[in-house]
């Protein structure tokens, strides 16, 4: 593996799905072996897998594995694998790439002989194609970064997230090794802290250093100018370059918009969802409420509060400065700069 990219999240192997249980970082590094589709929705759900392209890649997998169980793996019928593929889909509702994977396994099921290597050589290709795309938007977003670039990222877009390299982490990976980045400021990402827990984790195990931040000191690192860049991914962005990602981001690009800091969205095109016309539109999730009360299992909120835990939120498109994607950037994008690179649809 290259150079500051030493992290992968998931494997196939011996005819199941490995995958790194992101529950348990940075504290342990345990992999968890599903060898039906109903163990990779759970694993979805209960995030030991998360960020947006992972889950997708993790769910094409989980098709093979519906594939593998089938009484008869040489004939399989579309309808055979629905229940499968509808309770794949429902593991999460705001990442689009999700469907998106599942969409591709659905066509390539209806096309001939030998489905089960057919469809193990799609989630392949799924998989081989993200990072393609994550090294290609490293390289495109990086060249907008000047040498001295001091940036700030929210979550986890980093090689955990996706198939390896990362979005928004990919582009600060390569801007890094460019050496045009001289600070990396990494918010906590409250309530599942994926920022301190696993985007930490992540820059330690490739030697880049990184200063965490609490989600409410943001606003004031950028008002004290020391930030040249918020760099985020999305989990999806509709026809007008409204983006929905992880809860807090729009907050930062309000903050961003209001210190002269540059606002950078970093997603495949797997990301995108041109059927849906704004924000508005997107599903947001909900979850459960101790994941706010309470930390690594120990309630902190005082008995009796109750919690209202949405874990995205949607940046209007007039926020963002630049949008990366595998297919070019797009510089402050609206609807008809989004048509003109996505067409009507996303994705291949
Ligand atoms: O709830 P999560 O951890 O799955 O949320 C992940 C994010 O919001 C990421 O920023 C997003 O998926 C883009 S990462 C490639």
């Amino acid at each position: 593996m290259p150079e500051f990219d030493q992290v992968r999240p998931l494997r196939w192997q011996e005819g199941g799905l490995e995958l790194l249980d992101q529950r348990l970082l940075p504290g342990r590094e345990h992999w968890i072996r599903c060898t039906d589709h109903k163990a990779v929705a759970q694993a979805i759900r209960d995030m030991v897998v998360r960020g947006a392209p992972a889950i997708g890649v993790t769910a094409a997998y989980g098709v093979v594995l519906a594939a593998m169980a089938q009484p008869d793996p040489e004939h399989i019928e579309v309808e055979q694998l629905e229940g499968a593929l509808v309770l794949l889909a429902d593991a999460r509702p705001t990442a689009v790439n999700l469907g998106w994977a599942l969409g591709r396994m659905r066509d390539c099921l209806s096309e001939g002989a030998q489905p089960v290597a057919r469809l193990l050589r799609e989630a392949e290709a799924i998989h081989d194609e993200d990072l393609a795309a994550n090294r290609r938007m490293g390289g495109l977003g990086a060249a907008l970064l000047e040498p001295g670039s001091r940036v700030l990222t929210h979550c986890n877009t980093g090689s955990l997230a996706t198939s390896g390299f990362g979005t928004a982490l990919g582009v600060i990976r390569e801007a890094w090794r460019q050496q045009h980045i001289t600070e990396i400021y990494a918010s906590e990402t409250r309530p599942w802290l994926q920022g301190a827990r696993l985007t930490a984790w992540e820059l330690g195990r490739d030697g880049m250093p990184v200063t965490l931040v609490a989600d409410g000191a943001t606003a004031l690192l950028m008002s004290s100018g020391l930030v040249d860049w918020v760099i985020v991914g999305a989990d999806r962005i509709a026809a007008n370059g409204d983006v929905a990602n992880k809860i807090g981001t729009y907050s930062l690009a309000l903050h961003a918009r209001s210190h002269g800091a540059r606002f950078m969205v970093v997603a495949p095109s797997s990301t995108v969802d041109m059927s849906l016309p704004d924000g508005d539109a997107i599903p947001i999730e909900h979850r459960d409420g101790e994941e706010l009360l309470s930390i690594g299992g120990q309630r902190i909120a005082a008995a009796g509060a109750r919690a209202w835990n949405p874990v995205f939120d949607v940046t209007p498109a007039r926020l963002v400065d630049a949008l990366v994607t595998e297919r070019g950037v797009l510089d402050q994008p609206d609807s008809a700069a989004m048509r003109t690179l996505f067409g009507d649809g996303a994705g291949r």
